[in-house]
């Protein structure tokens, strides 16, 4: 299985103290910076943009990992500063030209992830296996921050993680998006999920500091 990593979303991270929080992340090596892009289209909300990626960029040595839910992705990749190391998620439900936007992003070098909302089936990676590093499981419905993991979560996880492996695709990482708690983090670390967003449900807890919730989401998903 692949290393347990934890990519904290930035839009569960008090905007007023970003500079201090990312300060933070680089003391504790946080590997990605989880950054959610929202449309008001393709999820019924709006949140973060691309100046907020570009000062994340200059602000924190960092990689980004971009979370798109927005509408024909592969045509405003150029709107966001990634490069290589940077992760950046398509949802396979946002556009007719999928195989176009992922390897678009790995052409500048990103690592292209495919994003697959609870409802869609994971035969949707079916065509797509060569150009993905990674599949983003939707352990909640995109949109906002604080939900319950969907009961079929950890399940998906699995199966995901079964389909990549039998087809040859040990090496294509899962990350898990939403409510990734104390609790929910080691169940889906055993159904296979290697990248955990850290948000409302960890890090950003009110009932921890940052540092103590890193560490902690580190325990569950080591
Ligand atoms: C959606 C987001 C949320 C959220 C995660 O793509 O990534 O899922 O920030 O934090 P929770 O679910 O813990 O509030
Ligand atoms: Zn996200």
């Amino acid at each position: 299985m692949l290393p347990g990593k934890i990519s904290p979303s930035m839009m569960c991270a008090d905007i007023l103290r970003t500079e201090s929080i990312l300060k933070e992340f680089e003391k504790y090596a946080v590997p990605y910076l989880h950054i959610d892009i929202m449309d008001g289209v393709f999820v019924p909300n709006y949140a973060l943009g691309t100046d907020y990626c570009r000062a994340l960029k200059k602000a924190a040595n960092i990689p980004l990992d971009i979370h798109l839910m927005i509408d024909k992705p592969e045509d405003k990749l150029e709107w966001f500063p990634f490069g290589a190391g940077d992760i950046v998620s398509v949802h396979a439900e946002s556009t007719a030209h999928l195989q176009k936007a992922l390897s678009a992003i790995r052409l500048r070098g990103g690592r292209p992830f495919v994003a697959l909302c609870p409802a869609t089936p994971v035969c949707a990676l079916e065509e797509i296996l060569d150009d993905i590093d990674g599949v983003l499981v939707m352990t909640v419905n995109p949109g906002f921050a604080g939900q319950k993991m969907l009961p079929g979560a950890p399940d998906k996880l699995r199966r995901v993680r079964e389909f990549l492996d039998t087809r040859g695709y040990a090496h294509v990482g899962i990350e898990a998006d939403g409510n990734v708690s104390f609790q929910n983090a080691p169940l889906m670390r055993q159904n296979g999920a290697d990248l955990f967003v850290a948000g409302t449900s960890s890090v950003f807890h009110p009932s921890v500091t940052i540092a103590e919730g890193l560490q902690k989401l580190n325990d569950c998903v080591r």
